[in-house]
This record gives structure tokens, C-alpha cells and sequence, in this order.
């Protein structure tokens, strides 16, 4: 099905072919003039090329429209030239019933399909997630789902970060601690214990402490160094109480992302992707692409155009150990092999991006992939304080997505005293403001605005929502037909651009377009129903088309804010 404004832009090109200018591109875009429902610019342009006035063009258009289908009620040109067309009535409702029955396939249509692991959370096991895993775990969760409702395949990778120097630094703790534990029992034979010695609490001050012992202590840091070093090469108890810090991490992760509405598909984390160094360190040295330098495997990814410098691509350190670009080489390798991915997108910091640069990089300079990779850096800005710094919590630590929860949940403050919903409220607010600002701009968190009722926030539009289904309900059956002259004309042509809205958000990998969209929505609605009241209209035509424009919009806002991964409530 053609767009209503891809309809339209054929009217004016047909015309103007009529008129005899050359074949242009005419397009028609909504108006944001009262009374105008759809205008064209183009005309402008022309001026130049026709030696004439934009005015004159536009008109001549406008004489040679043929409108046989009796789509327009008015068409008219404004100063200097531009075209502005009303559509009429019974066009709009035949159009909008048949746009909405096929609601979801107007954006499937229009893509090429691929098959896309989209990378985000991004947590580190044994570390506390910060706001910037946060706003991974919203962004990329959103743009996962916009990717796959589009149609294409997607997984969703958590990739944690498991294989670094914190595995050592909290392994060094535990034996700190418990250095009768029998993984630190060269001589051990037998199977570890199946049971984890270490709860998520111990956890929490294990890394902490092991840090500020490193950080402090050189003689810490070379233990916690010496033991990732053995971790990474197999060393058995290492490795056995390893496996038990990662589960005892992930399940806890998994609570944490659970409350967000976050779903992952892969759980893989660096450490999955051991098999493939061996590979990856052949590639380049057999083919003498990696030299060494200082003792470490380099790899050159400069162009000869850089403006900056892009220093070089580091596979494995002077003592052998592998680093962050190592394993995130070998993890697109393994995404190649074992998953066949046409396109990667990075949910990361954009304080990564000369680490994705370098990376993206290294595959495209040397062949080490079997197929061309598609791959995009989706960088997010920082979630600050209003001290312009990353967000912490009032003492200064780390902001614990738990704590901030609990602190917005306080924030907004709601009538209602059941647990679900004021989380639910609490959550989306949370989640709405991560995702409502530009991805790659910073933002100030202020609990007290984005908890608000009012304003664009993840509360206004649940309370809309529920409004709305609450309406449905009360007013329940009516017979009638539909006809958009008894409704919000603006809130209609609104509906029509759903699936182009969507289609941007895909293109840039932006889900605050589809803020601005429900939010737009929402603002139309409520102005609309603060003057009307369905409930008491007699003219049941009047009353159906009503009830119809309310049903499209929870459908709408339903299906926005799963995108969103705001999770929907049906009262509040
Ligand atoms: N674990 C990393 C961090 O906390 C983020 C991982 C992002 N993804 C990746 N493939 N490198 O900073």
C-alpha cells in the first residue's frame, strides 16, 4: 500500500509532467498549517531552473491536476509557492480503515531484509551495573525490537564482559579470604564443588575491595593480574571458580534486566570466544600483517586521509594475554561463522567509539570474515547528575540500577498503592526519559521531571494510554460507520504516519522519534477529549467514528511503547 503522501506526490509529479517541466520529485509532506492538511515546496527549487516565479510553477502544477479519484477537497498555493492540499473526508477514512488493518506490513514492505545481532547491556560480571550499562539495556533493547519488527532477524547479545582483569582481582579476593577453598589447591584432585562459595553479595564488596587493594598495592595488582593471565590459559581451579562467579552474576543480571523489560537471546560474553584466538593471531602473523612493537602483536588501521590519528590495533599484550580488542575481534568472528550476521550494531558508550573504529577497521582492511559485514556504532551520550557528571548515588558511589529504581519509584509519587503498577510507573519513567533524548547526546537525570504526570515523560503516556482504554471500555459497543469528518482531522493524517515514523527510527537507530511521535499523539488526543465526550453523543455515526479514533490510538501507543520496551498497564 502507497503512502498517503506518496499518493499525493504522484498527483503533483503527474501534473507538473502535464504542465511540461522535466521530470522532478515532487514531495508532499504534513503541514503543520491550520487548515492545511498536506503541503509541497518544491516549486521553490524550480524557480531558478524555469527562470520564473515559484508561485507561477506552483500554480501551473496545481491548473493540471487531475483528481479522479476525488481525493483532495481543496488544493490551492501559497506565498511564495508553495502547494497546499486538504484531502477530503471520505478519501481520509476509506485510506486510514485500510492503512490500520495493515498496520504492521507497511514498513515490512520497505526494507531489505537482514539478518543483524544487535550487541548491548554490555555488563561486566562481578561489576555493578552502572547507568551507562542502563541506557544500553534501554536503548539497545528498543533497537532490537524496531530492527526485528521491520522485519529482519535480529539477536540480541549481552556480550558480557567476562574475561578481564576484574576475574582476576575478585578471584584474588576469594582467595584472600578463603584461601582454604580447594581451587587454590594445586594438588587438588576430583570435582569442585557444585555449589558457588560466593553469593551476589559477597560480590558486591568483593570488586570493590579488590580494586582499591590493587589500586593501592602494586604487589595486588600483579597477583590479580598473574591469576587473569592463568584464568585465560585454562588454569583449573581458576577457571572452575570462575564458572561459578559468571552464573552467580548472570543470574542476578538477569533479574535486574528482567525489571527493565530487557531481553537478551545470546548470554555469550568474551570468554565464549577463546576458540577463535589462535585463528585470529594466525591470520595476521602468517600473513604479515601483525609486527611487534614494545613486545605487543600490532596490527597498522590508519588510512592515508585520517585527519586524526587512529593508533594501531592491539591483539595480544607482551606477556600473551589477550585485551578488549582482541576479544571483540574474535567475537565478530565468531559471529560470522557460527551465526552468519549480514549486520552488527553497538549499543556502547560513545566514549568507545576509536575502539569500534579501529575495530571495524581491521575486518575491513583485511579479509578475515567470510561475508561482507554491515557494521554500525550506535553510540550513547551519558546519563549525568545535575553536577554535569555520570549520575551517582547521594554518598558518590556507582549509581546501582536497583538504587535508582527505588529512587525514582519515591519520585513518582502515585496514587496508586499497588506495587506493580507504581513500578510500572516508576520504570517508565526511567526508561522513557533514556530513550526520549537524542541517543547520542548527554543528559541530565532529574527523577522529579521525568516521574512527572504531565510533560513528555514514560507517566503521561501510560496515563494516556490508560485513559483511553478506559474510554474504550465505558463506552463500549456501538454500531455506526466510521467518518473522519466527526473526528481530529490532525490526529488522523498524525496516524497515517506511523510506519514512515518507524522507517526513520530504523534508518537513524533512534527510538526518540517514536517518542516524539507518541507524545505528539498523546498531546491531540487529550486536547481533543477534553473538549468531547464520547459517552453522551447521540449520533451514533458521530460516536462510533469517535470510539474508532480512540481504538487506533491505543493500538498505536500499544505498539510504540512495545518498541520502546515500556511495558503498558491497563489502569493506573
Ligand atoms: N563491557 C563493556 C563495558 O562495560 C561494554 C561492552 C560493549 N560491547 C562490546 N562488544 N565491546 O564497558
Amino acid at each position: 500500500m502507497k503512502f498517503i503522501t506518496e499518493i499525493l506526490s504522484e498527483l503533483l509529479e503527474n501534473a507538473s509532467k502535464k504542465a511540461g517541466f522535466k521530470e522532478v520529485s515532487l514531495p508532499v509532506t504534513l503541514s503543520k498549517i491550520e487548515n492545511v492538511d498536506y503541503q509541497c515546496s518544491a516549486a521553490l527549487g524550480l524557480a531558478k531552473t524555469y527562470h520564473t516565479s515559484p508561485f507561477a510553477i506552483a500554480e501551473e502544477i496545481v491548473k493540471n491536476v487531475d483528481d479522479t479519484n476525488n481525493m483532495l477537497s481543496n488544493i490551492s498555493v501559497a506565498k511564495p509557492g508553495y502547494i497546499n492540499i486538504v484531502v477530503n473526508n471520505d478519501f481520509l477514512s476509506n485510506y486510514l480503515l485500510e492503512y490500520v488493518n495493515n498496520l504492521d506490513n507497511h514498513a515490512k514492505s520497505r526494507i531489505q531484509k537482514q539478518k543483524i545481532i544487535v550487541d548491548y547491556g554490555g555488563a561486566n560480571v562481578a561489576k555493578p551495573l552502572h547507568v551507562g550499562h542502563l541506557r544500553s539495556a534501554n536503548i539497545g533493547e528498543s533497537i532490537k525490537r524496531i530492527c526485528q519488527y521491520v522485519g529482519n532477524e535480529t539477536l540480541g547479545d549481552v556480550h558480557l564482559g567476562d574475561w578481564g582483569l576484574q576475574m582476576g582481582m575478585v578471584i584474588s579476593e576469594i582467595k584472600r579470604l578463603h584461601p582454604d577453598l580447594p581451587y587454590f589447591d594445586d594438588n587438588f584432585k576430583g570435582d569442585y564443588p557444585k555449589d558457588s562459595p560466593v553469593t551476589i553479595h559477597d560480590l558486591e564488596t568483593m570488586y570493590p575491595n579488590a580494586s582499591k587493594r590493587a589500586k593501592e598495592n602494586e604487589r595486588d595488582k600483579q597477583e590479580a593480574k598473574e591469576i587473569t593471565h592463568l584464568l585465560q590459559q585454562g588454569y583449573p581451579g581458576y577457571f572452575a571458580l570462575w564458572k561459578h562467579i559468571v552464573n552467580t552474576s548472570i543470574s542476578d543480571l538477569k533479574k535486574n534486566y528482567d525489571k527493565l523489560n530487557v531481553h537478551f537471546d545470546l548470554w555469550l560474553g568474551e570468554s565464549d570466544t577463546v576458540k577463535y584466538y589462535n585463528e585470529v593471531i594466525n591470520f595476521f602473523v602468517s600473513r604479515h600483517i601483525a609486527y611487534l612493537s614494545q613486545g605487543a602483536l600490532i596490527v597498522d588501521v590508519k588510512n592515508q586521509d585520517d585527519t586524526k590519528e587512529i593508533p594501531p590495533f592491539i591483539l595480544q599484550k607482551s606477556d600473551g594475554s589477550v585485551l578488549y580488542s582482541t576479544t571483540d575481534l574474535a567475537t565478530l568472528v565468531q559471529r560470522d561463522r557460527e551465526f552468519s550476521a549480514d549486520k552488527v550494531i553497538y549499543v556502547v558508550d560513545n566514549r568507545q567509539e576509536l575502539h569500534f573504529t579501529q575495530l571495524f577497521r581491521v575486518v575491513q582492511k583485511y579479509p578475515i570474515l567470510s561475508r561482507p559485514m554491515e557494521l554500525v556504532f550506535a553510540g550513547f551520550g551519558t546519563m549525568n547528575g545535575k553536577d554535569g557528571k555520570p549520575y551517582k548515588t547521594r554518598d558518590g558511589g556507582v549509581m546501582k540500577l536497583q538504587d535508582l529504581i527505588e529512587e525514582v519509584k519515591s519520585s513518582a509519587a502515585t496514587k496508586s498503592n499497588e506495587e506493580t503498577i507504581s513500578d510500572a510507573v516508576a520504570i517508565s519513567a526511567l526508561k522513557f526519559a533514556d530513550l526520549s533524548i537524542l541517543r547520542t547526546k548527554d543528559y541530565v537525570f532529574d527523577p522529579d521531571k521525568f516521574c512527572s504526570f504531565e510533560g513528555k515523560t514514560g507517566p503521561y503516556l501510560l496515563y494516556t494510554l490508560t485513559r483511553a482504554k478506559s474510554i474504550l471500555k465505558k463506552v463500549g459497543n456501538v454500531e455506526g460507520s466510521f467518518n473522519a469528518k466527526y473526528c481530529d482531522k490532525s490526529l488522523l493524517l498524525n496516524y497515517l504516519e506511523y510506519a514512515q515514523t518507524i522507517l526513520d527510527a530504523y534508518n537513524l537507530l533512534s527510538p526518540n522519534i517514536l517518542c516524539d511521535y507518541v507524545y505528539n499523539l498523546s498531546n491531540i488526543f487529550n486536547s481533543f477529549y477534553a473538549k468531547t465526550s464520547i459517552l453522551n453523543e447521540r449520533d451514533s455515526h458521530k460516536k462510533y467514528s469517535m470510539l474508532e479514533q480512540t481504538k487506533i490510538l491505543v493500538k498505536i501507543i500499544d505498539k510504540i511503547l512495545n518498541l520502546l520496551a515500556i511495558q503498558t498497564l491497563d489502569k493506573m
